[in-house]
């Protein structure tokens, strides 16, 4: 059957398509809008109809290059003809494999050593926690276990990784967070400091918090911390001032591992290649994906650090080779398209574009809407921003979600040819723009975040 009219395929779609993070019954029976994408260059996508849309998104924080970038696509035809897939089990490599490992770690922080690879931030988070329980195990240390993650973090949503998740939207029915998770405070100073805090006192009363939970928990039994150097999905948050640095001193005194989430803020997005680097984060573990690839292909990866590597070495000696693998594990066509990938990156100095583009897009946006009365805070991270509403400024009281603010605001952007995402967890309007964005482009994001806002405010009044 061919299909070409949009009518056809938008039914086809709602009668068989389940989509990830969608509301069901909504989108089965034709109640919510549906767009179709059929193509992208540079920071724009265009639909099935023929719109074009600034996608102020990225995708899902992820296409750091820009749409339609033809070198990427050249570099996976030819590895495909070269040799499409072979596994990495027992030692095999291929070319491609090896040159991006070694990108990889000359890019990482000091002392990050080995990449073993997987295919979405989530399976690479699960091998996270298995290495971590492993590398304790090797240890004879048995009972020490429990990961500590935040409220709000995200870091996938598979059985364990959507534990760690601190979403209730990603736990409600589905039996999560299991076992040995934990949840400390998240770190939104504007949200949760108390009168008169200042950002170093109130990073220290996060660390405090921390330190508490160890230690009611019994230090013997926390084995990791999991973080994002500057949260996302939970709403686009910056660190604190000096808030790595005292959670890093608590770890240390508690001999927690350190796990860095770097799947949004690595490769450029802060205008570092990690956000380890730009917030001075020394992981024992990190987590990579999305950027990696600029998601022209799906690839993720656990860098491993010399001190965790020593202990992975030693378990071999007591039990063989380790029990973990995947099918898909270090492809070498999607190892060929993150080498190209990042040849880009790095040869136009993207991280680069990132540090001149990224403040001017954040001040934009608080020149243009900071001071609304519906905008609780503007705030930024590297190329990532976010617009939070409230009903009262001055009490910060939100408003009603059965208004769905934040959700008006995204469509109404939509409508004006610009994709900003509400964010899954409060009325928090987010921007996370491929990295290439021009100061050009930014105005254009500004401009109709303002109308957008102005509109929805008009709608409420
Ligand atoms: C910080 C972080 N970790 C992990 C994930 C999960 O990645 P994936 O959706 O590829 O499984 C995401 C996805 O947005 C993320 O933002």
């Amino acid at each position: 059957m061919t299909l070409s009219n949009v009518e056809d395929l938008e039914a086809l779609d709602r009668a068989h398509v389940f989509h990830p993070s969608t509301h069901m019954r909504g989108h089965a029976h034709g109640e919510m809008p549906m767009r179709i994408v059929e193509g992208g260059t540079g920071v724009y996508i265009v639909d099935r109809e023929g719109k074009r849309y600034l996608d102020a998104f990225a995708g899902l924080y992820c296409v750091n290059i820009g749409y339609g970038r033809r070198e990427i696509a050249d570099a996976v035809y030819r590895q495909m003809q070269e040799l499409a897939y072979y596994h990495a089990y027992v030692g095999h490599s291929s070319e491609p494999l090896i040159r991006l490992s070694d990108r990889i770690t000359s890019l990482a922080p000091e002392g990050m050593s080995r990449v073993y690879y997987g295919l979405s931030g989530s399976d690479a988070n699960e091998t996270q926690i298995k290495l971590v329980w492993y590398y304790n195990n090797i240890l004879g240390r048995p009972q020490k276990k429990k990961i500590i993650s935040r409220e709000r973090g995200y870091h996938g949503s598979g059985v364990m990784t959507g534990s760690l998740t601190g979403l209730p939207v990603f736990h409600n029915a589905f039996d999560l967070p299991r076992e040995p998770i934990r949840h400390t405070m998240c770190p939104h100073y504007w949200k949760h400091a108390i009168d008169g805090e200042s950002e170093r006192e109130f990073s220290r009363r996060c660390a405090d918090g921390l330190e508490l939970m160890i230690n009611d928990e019994g230090p013997d039994t926390v084995a990791a911390f999991i973080g994002e150097p500057a949260m996302g999905t939970g709403g686009i948050i910056p660190p604190p001032e000096g808030y790595w640095e005292e959670i890093q001193r608590v770890l240390a005194k508690y001999d927690i591992l350190l796990i860095a989430d770097e799947v949004i803020t690595g490769f450029g997005r802060m205008g570092s290649w990690f956000g380890s680097q730009h917030y001075g984060i020394r992981p024992d573990l990190m987590t990579i994906a999305k950027g990696l690839t600029s998601a022209y292909l799906p690839l993720s990866g656990v860098i491993v650090s010399d001190k965790v590597w020593q202990v992975l070495e030693q378990g071999s000696d007591q039990l063989g080779p380790i029990g973990h693998g995947w099918t898909y594990s270090a492809h070498p066509t999607c190892a060929a398209a993150a080498l190209a990938n990042l040849d880009i990156l790095q040869g136009e100095d993207v991280p680069g574009n990132v540090r001149a583009v990224a403040p001017y897009l954040v001040a934009g946006l608080r020149e243009a809407v900071g001071d609304h009365p519906m905008v609780g805070e503007v705030r930024g991270a590297g190329m990532m921003a976010a617009v939070e509403f409230v009903e009262d400024r001055a009490t910060k009281r939100p408003f009603d979600p059965a208004k769905k603010v934040g959700p008006a605001v995204a469509a109404a952007c939509v409508e004006r040819g610009l994709i900003a995402r509400g964010m899954p967890h409060g009325d928090i309007l987010g921007f996370a723009p491929p990295l290439i964005l021009s100061k050009d482009e930014a105005d254009q994001v500004v401009a109709i975040t303002k109308q957008a806002v102005e509109a929805v405010a008009k709608t409420l009044a």
